[in-house]
């Protein structure tokens, strides 16, 4: 048995409405039932209540074109054709009164004619499958073999492989995107992952400041680049990428640096200086370690970021400039907020977007790919071909993912590693000699050195092989003791300060000289501190 052809389309008050000479132009809905080759068993024709005069008429002539067609004209109470609250509410009733059967019947939605409103929501009911057939556009004649009456004509089958490539298209590019973010790397790691997707939303959607933290060499510039990349992509960024990392900027260059400076202001400002703010004008403006960022600098950023303008140094005029914020840290922000080093409302500011990118030692599963990552990069830097040999891999790899292993460094020891062995694989093989290597390189790496606590900061006034000789019990009492010798005047006023409780003891209140022999047992003295 065929298929009856049901088409529903909407009145053409202006096209279908034509009246001199109408049989020589191109009418869409009269065109349509005017194919030969296309039968229409039944076309309901949409209409509003005031056009009624009009839908007669038209549906007078295509009964006169298309005398098997069945013509039936409904009105729709749409009363704001251009509104989509309305139009798409009454079409959508209408749809579902419609008696359809899908096994019998073969329906098309003309979406030629009705105001653009019309056309979208019968396009979305009918994608949406609220009316399971295809569309039909219709057209003026485009070619010699098209007449005029009849026009030219296409049916566009959502179901259609065409539409699978387009739906396949935009999961491309939703993958590209994430690709961009992770510089292609096949990451496993769900907590990674998860961020890199929140990172892309926001990354296309918003150009409030973001906020990266996360461990050195966790990958912090390389995101914000990566961000800037993406938002290049789909063309949602006019400006450059400028990037300063905030450690450098130090005395009075870090003002004029950042906010610029007019010419003469100061002894060698030969020339006018538009400043990395103004350079980064619609584009994104990379503050890597932004805890290092001085008093003033701060304040004048915050008045930057919420104005969108300031004074150049030396000048009375203010300028402007709108860029994205991204900061970077490694720092705890906090922290530096509670002892004084950074301002409070400029955290509030940059932190609407905190993302924190996860160690590699958080990341295990993900060392793997990332080791073949860097052995492709290498091989692509040096044009030679790279390869662990199979134990050497292993061992590699034990190691690597071991949970002793704390890749104090992140990505930049796992790069470093992999370069070094790289580089002393005899013919391209890295063999367990390597690795072996390496291993105890990269383990005497991460060694806590004793410096690097600062509450326990001897290397002031000690060597390292000194600091080594003094058990790890002893370290904070001398840190404290240099501390607060360094506070006082005197040394009997350190003295009565460090001995307080126990000298109300004793009968001699020889502070001084018990704090002399105790700082003499480290070959410290107290005029030294
Ligand atoms: N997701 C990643 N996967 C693999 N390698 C990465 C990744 N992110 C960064 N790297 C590499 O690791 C190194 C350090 O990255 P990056 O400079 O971005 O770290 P960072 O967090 O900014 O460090 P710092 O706090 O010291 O500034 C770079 O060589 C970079 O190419
Ligand atoms: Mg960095």
């Amino acid at each position: 048995m065929t298929k009856t052809n049901t088409v529903i389309g909407f009145l053409g008050t202006k096209l279908d409405s034509i009246r001199r000479d109408r049989w020589n132009k191109w009418r869409p809905t009269i065109g349509l039932c005017s194919r030969e080759d296309f039968v229409i068993d039944h076309y309901e024709l949409l209409y509003e209540e005031k056009f009624s005069d009009l839908a007669e008429r038209v549906m007078s002539d295509m009964r006169q074109v298309s005398p098997e067609t069945k013509v039936v004209g409904r009105v729709l109470g749409i009363s704001k054709p251009w509104d989509f609250e309305d139009v798409f509410s009454h079409l959508y009733d209408y749809f579902k009164s419609l008696k359809v059967d899908p096994s019998k019947t073969n329906y098309y939605s003309h979406i030629t004619t009705g105001t653009h409103v019309a056309q979208i929501c019968l396009f979305l009911l009918t994608e949406s499958q609220h009316l399971p057939g295809k569309l039909i556009q219709t057209g003026p004649p485009r070619g010699r073999n098209e007449e005029t009456v009849t026009g030219s004509f296409s049916i566009i089958d959502l179901d259609l492989s065409r539409y699978d490539q387009l739906a396949s298209r935009f999961h491309e590019e939703k993958a590209t995107a994430q690709d961009i973010l992770k510089s292609g790397i096949d990451t496993l790691n769900e907590n990674f992952n998860t961020l890199i997707e929140q990172i892309e939303t926001v990354a296309v959607r918003s150009d409030a400041p973001i906020l990266i933290t996360g461990p050195t060499g966790a990958g912090k510039s390389q995101l914000a680049e990566k961000i800037f990349q993406l938002r290049q992509n789909r063309c949602n960024v006019e400006g450059n990428f400028v990037e300063i990392n905030c450690a450098t900027l130090r005395g009075d260059m870090a003002m004029s640096t950042l906010f610029g400076h007019k010419k003469g202001s100061f002894t060698g400002a030969a020339s006018d200086r538009p400043g990395l703010l103004r350079e980064a004008n619609g584009g994104i403006l990379f503050l890597d370690e932004i805890g290092e960022l001085g008093g003033d600098e701060q304040a004048m950023l915050l008045r930057a970021i919420e104005e969108g303008r300031w004074l150049p140094v030396g000048s009375d005029t203010p300028v402007k400039s709108k860029f994205q914020l991204i900061a970077g840290t490694n720092k705890d922000l906090r922290e530096r907020i509670s002892d004084g080093t950074f301002r409070d409302d400029l955290l509030a500011r940059i932190n609407t977007w905190t993302f924190k990118l996860p160690g590699l030692a958080e990341r295990l599963e993900d060392i793997a790919p990332n080791i073949d990552y860097e052995l492709s990069k290498h091989t692509e830097a040096s044009g030679q071909s790279i390869r662990f040999n199979k134990e050497a891999y292993e061992e590699f790899l034990k190691f690597s993912t071991d949970p002793q292993s704390t890749w104090a460094g992140n990505f930049r020891d796992l790069n470093s590693a992999i370069t070094r062995m790289a580089t002393l694989a005899p013919r391209g093989r890295i063999r367990t000699e390597e690795v072996t290597a390496e291993i105890e390189r990269l383990t005497e790496s991460w060694k806590r050195p004793i410096e690097k606590d600062s509450a326990l900061d001897l290397t002031e006034h000690l060597t390292e092989q000194g600091i080594e000789k003094i058990d790890p019990f002893d370290r904070p009492q001398l840190a404290y003791v240099i501390q607060i010798c360094k506070s006082s005047k005197s040394m009997s006023d350190a003295g009565r300060n460090l001995f307080s409780v126990s000298r109300e003891q004793r009968k001699s209140k020889n502070d001084g000289d018990r704090l002399r022999k105790y700082l003499a047992k480290f070959d410290l003295q107290f005029e030294d501190l």
